[in-house]
């Protein structure tokens, strides 16, 4: 059979849609992976989506549909979460596992009584379905046990001759497959990790869990919630192994490892050029440490790369385990087989961040009094500035008309600096640098399980790349601004000046692995930090 590459102009579509309703396979794009597709509602279209893929006839496989009002027509007994929950997050990268209708033939469901439905948000995707004018049961779109396709090629490498077309949608924006949500019982419970994360819906639903079997190996005999959890899956042919803990301590970790010949790679962008310098020239990059979203994104294709090379193992350098990046760490940990090197030291390192005025002292205090160390930037800043030490050697160098008798006049500095974005630059890099080396030596240092690092430039500065964890507190502007003014004495123009020079949600949203939302009352933002410490800082 010759595979024919269908682009997405309205011709194309319809010729998709067209081989579908005839029963046939094809490839098509979704914002999380491609995807294997053919009428779900056709056992023997279904049969030869396992042929192409030379699936296990066990593993069931996910229904896709463009309209919420086809939920019904698939599935029964819906309760009203699984609508709360298709309000949040479809149409999007969520699985939704509900009680079948008979509609749906056996070999979809591998002969269970459930379905995994999901509305897919990538706009192709709908188009196919609406043309195909069925539900599309879609596997990921490569053969069983290898890496999941994130591009057209990638899908062309695994399927070419064993399908009629494949529909090329460009690049997924996501990465990784979709996040599958048990709803059959009292809450969400989580079966297999992706974008949507388990704190994205306790925050709208109230309550979520997760299933343990997404976090550690299984015995060969266990029994599991989900078929998929049981098998080798992502496994480029070169073993993985992977290095947990903060972005620093796995950086060391790896350089210590990577002496024999054609070790390959796959590091953090800030780290490449080390790593690139010492040894092995099979190094790619995952992305900056923060950057979850470009993890998800890189890190299939990565993996499918290191099989075109001579690669015979592959070092990870894991992202930080918990919150954003659960999808990608679950995959990883898969495609390891669940083999990693750790390199956490016995302690654990949190990063708190946010604009002022968010309250994210209140949490550092709250882990104070539990017998956290807590490292506060500001007052590290303030500290180096009292001594002669490298970073106010440095200041006096490219600021020398700032000093007064040694003490820095500070209102001089930010008259310079603000007018002068060079300045700035210089100015920020001589300070984090130098506060960074402060933290790091006091952690490295310290005796403490729990050590809290306090920054509100925490990833500007790159202290982020000392900790396990990563928090944001990101607050309502209105109780910022009142906090603020309370707390420094000044009026509201000030205080809207300062909020006004620090970065949107967005940007924390972005980058920390977790965000504590403090929009209600006190008493509510402290069962939130309560909450927080309970579960993340044991
Ligand atoms: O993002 C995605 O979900 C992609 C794109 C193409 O939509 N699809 C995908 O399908 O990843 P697949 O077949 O590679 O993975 C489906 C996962 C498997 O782990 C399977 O065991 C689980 O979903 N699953 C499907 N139906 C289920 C059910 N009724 N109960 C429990 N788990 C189910
Ligand atoms: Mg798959």
């Amino acid at each position: 059979m010759k595979t024919k590459l269908l682009r997405t102009r309205p011709a194309d579509i319809a010729e998709a849609g067209g081989l579908l309703a005839a029963g046939q396979v094809v490839a098509i794009p979704t914002e999380t992976v491609y995807g294997l597709a053919a009428n779900a509602l056709d056992g023997d279209a279904v049969l030869r989506i396992f042929e192409a893929k030379g699936r296990p006839q066990d593993n069931p496989l996910i229904v896709h549909i463009s309209a919420l009002e086809q939920l019904e027509d698939l599935a029964e007994d819906l309760s009203p979460a699984v609508y709360q929950m298709a309000e949040h997050f479809w149409p999007g990268p969520l699985t939704m596992v509900v009680k079948k209708k008979a509609v749906i033939p056996d070999r979809t469901t591998a002969g269970l009584d459930t379905v995994g439905i999901r509305m897919p948000s990538h706009p192709v995707a709908r188009a196919i379905i609406d043309a195909a004018g069925v539900p599309l049961a879609a596997p990921s779109a490569n053969t069983s046990g290898k890496p999941s396709p994130t591009t057209a090629r990638d899908v062309l490498d695994d399927m070419n001759g064993k399908i009629p077309a494949i529909v090329d949608g460009g690049a997924c924006s996501v990465g990784v497959e979709s996040t599958v949500v048990d709803m059959t019982g009292d809450w969400p419970q989580i079966l297999r990790p992706g974008a949507i994360t388990e704190e994205m819906i306790a925050e709208a639903m109230g309550a979520a869990s997760t299933d343990r079997a997404t976090l550690e190996g299984l015995s060969d005999d266990a029994k599991v919630r989900s078929p998929g959890m049981k098998y080798r899956h992502y496994a480029p042919k070169a073993p993985v192994i992977l290095y947990e803990g903060s972005p620093w301590d796995t950086f060391c970790g790896i350089l210590e490892d990577m002496n024999q010949p054609w070790t390959g790679v796959i590091c953090f962008e800030e780290f490449l050029p080390a790593i690139k310098e010492s040894k092995s020239r099979l190094v790619y990059s995952l992305g900056y440490s923060w950057d979850h979203a470009e993890h998800a994104r890189r890190l299939f294709s990565l993996l499918r790369r290191f099989d075109r090379t001579q690669a015979r193992r592959i070092l990870v350098q894991c992202p930080r385990t918990v919150g954003a990046n659960a999808g990608t760490v679950n995959r990883l940990r898969k495609a390891a087989g669940f083999r990693s090197v750790d390199c956490k030291k016995g302690r654990r390192v949190i990063g708190v961040t946010g604009r002022s005025g968010s309250g994210k002292s209140l949490l550092s205090q709250q882990l104070q009094s539990m017998g956290a160390q807590v490292l506060d930037a500001d007052k590290v800043y303030a500290q180096l500035l009292k001594t002669d030490n490298p970073m106010t050697r440095m200041l006096c160098h490219h600021f020398p008309g700032v000093w007064k008798e040694g003490v820095l006049d500070r209102k001089k500095l930010a008259d310079i600096v603000f007018s002068d974005p060079k300045a700035l630059e210089t100015l920020n890099f001589i300070t984090h640098s130098q506060v960074k080396a402060q933290m790091h030596h006091t952690v490295e240092h310290s005796d403490s399980k729990l050590i809290v690092l306090d920054v509100p430039l925490l990833f500007e500065s790159g202290i982020d790349q000392l900790c396990d964890l990563t928090l944001a507190v990101l607050a309502d502007r209105e109780g910022s601004l009142a906090r603020i003014m309370k707390r420094d004495g000044i009026d509201r123009p000030r205080a809207e000046a300062r909020l006004n020079s620090q970065p949107h949600d967005d940007f924390y949203r972005a980058r920390a692995d977790l965000l504590l939302h403090n929009t209600g009352t006190l008493a509510q933002f402290e069962e939130k930090v309560d909450t927080f410490v309970k579960k993340y800082c044991k």
